[in-house]
């Protein structure tokens, strides 16, 4: 059946019902910017706690953003009597640690992406979320676009016909220096981690988790996984492919191909963006779109984030304790996926050193990429 016209999107529109949440915010760096700022334009979501490692910079982050409490001790903000939901935007090598804090203090809790470095670590997030009967959410800020919701809609009326592979990439240059979080192994650097998880996630939302992970890439000097392609088999015939680097800007697009039709998201993907949809007719003259969605919101890049704090609270306000969009088993099956690509990556770095002693393409002595 030929589409003809595409699905109203679902929208977390601010205001309509869920619950106004006091939120507390642990790691004021530059994504907490970010969400905090967008939380406040667009929602009605009020901060009213943060927290630093050093008192400064809490009172500097709390001056800018009209916060009215700041703090230099991250127990002490997981246990305010104004917070309701611990955001966690700290480097992932304190996500576990920080999101069991603010559970055991029986806050809910939205962790920045990935929201650990292992399944195994995120499975004692789910348990203990579980346990606790709080909402424990991963950022995935994507799931939550409007975009998003007419491409699972389009899904799931069938509209692509049987999807046969999805294509997703996510590449960023991110500055050479040994320094930089992504480069340091300790703060759960790596562009898989990081970056990757973008095209990893929106391959899981399209055809659920993998049956087979084949990975190949180079790691860095400093050890962590700089660039990857990783072919995704999902059973029969359907495939995909996902590419990943932290050396350069690349494409950043995703396109889902179907028995019936594609559809062509514009860079970047994961962002308030668009997309189109092309039939599959060989006697089309031409291969212009038939159909196309264009995010019309006026909430453009980083504004996008107050879609997922609209949304966390929706959830908190329906008493659910995990996202139905991106569920914890969901989010769990997505870093197993990375940790499989991962253990292959380090492999066979570990297997080229044994061969020839070189390094890793790209990337010199002292971890900096040439
Ligand atoms: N959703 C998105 O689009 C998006 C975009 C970028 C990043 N992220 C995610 O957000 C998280 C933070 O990324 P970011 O780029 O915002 O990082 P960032 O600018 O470096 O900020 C992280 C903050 O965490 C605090 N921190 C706590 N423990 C730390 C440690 N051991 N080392 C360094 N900083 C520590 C620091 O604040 P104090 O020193 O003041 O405590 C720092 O300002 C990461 O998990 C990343 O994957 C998400």
């Amino acid at each position: 059946m030929p589409i003809t016209q595409l699905p109203e999107p679902e929208l977390f529109t601010a205001r309509t019902g869920e619950p106004a949440l006091r939120w507390g915010l642990i790691g004021p760096g530059w994504i907490a910017g970010e969400f905090v700022s967008a939380a406040h334009r667009h929602t009605a979501q009020r901060f009213t706690a943060v927290s630093s490692r050093s008192a400064d910079r809490s009172a500097a982050f709390a001056a800018t953003h009209g916060i009215p409490s700041a703090l230099d001790d991250h127990r002490a903000l997981v246990d305010h009597p104004e917070v309701d939901v611990v955001y966690i935007a700290t480097p992932q090598s304190e996500h576990v640690e920080l999101g069991l804090l603010a559970i055991a203090a029986g806050k809910h809790v939205l962790i920045e992406k990935p929201i650990a470095l292992t399944a195994a670590e995120g499975q004692q997030l789910a348990d203990a979320g579980h346990a606790a009967g709080v909402l424990v959410m991963e950022a995935m800020w994507s799931r939550y676009l409007p975009q998003m919701s007419v491409v699972r809609q389009l899904l799931a009326d069938g509209l692509l016909g049987d999807v046969e592979a999805v294509h997703a990439d996510h590449g960023q240059a991110i500055p050479a220096d040994p320094q930089h979080r992504l480069y340091r192994p300790e703060l759960g650097g790596g562009a898989l981690l990081d970056l990757g998880i973008y095209p990893v996630q929106f391959d899981s939302m399209v055809l659920g988790a993998p049956t087979e992970v084949v990975a190949t890439g180079g790691m860095t000097q400093t050890g962590v996984d700089a660039y990857s392609t990783l072919a995704l088999r999902h059973g029969g015939i359907v495939q995909s492919t996902i590419t990943t680097t932290m050396l350069t800007r690349t494409p950043t697009r995703a396109s889902i191909s179907g028995s019936a039709a594609r559809l062509d998201f514009d860079s970047f993907f994961y962002t308030p963006s668009a997309f189109r949809v092309l039939a599959n007719d060989p006697n089309a003259p031409t291969d212009g779109p038939d159909l196309g969605y264009t995010d019309g919101t006026g909430l453009r890049l980083f504004d996008g984030l107050s879609w997922e704090a609209t949304a966390l609270a929706t959830f908190v306000g329906e008493g659910r304790t995990e996202s139905p969009l991106h569920t914890l088993d969901e989010t769990i099956s997505i870093l197993a996926t990375i940790d499989s690509a991962k253990e292959q990556l380090r492999a066979d770095a570990a297997g080229a050193e044994d061969r020839n002693g070189l390094e890793p393409d790209g990337i010199t002595e002292d971890g900096v990429a040439a």
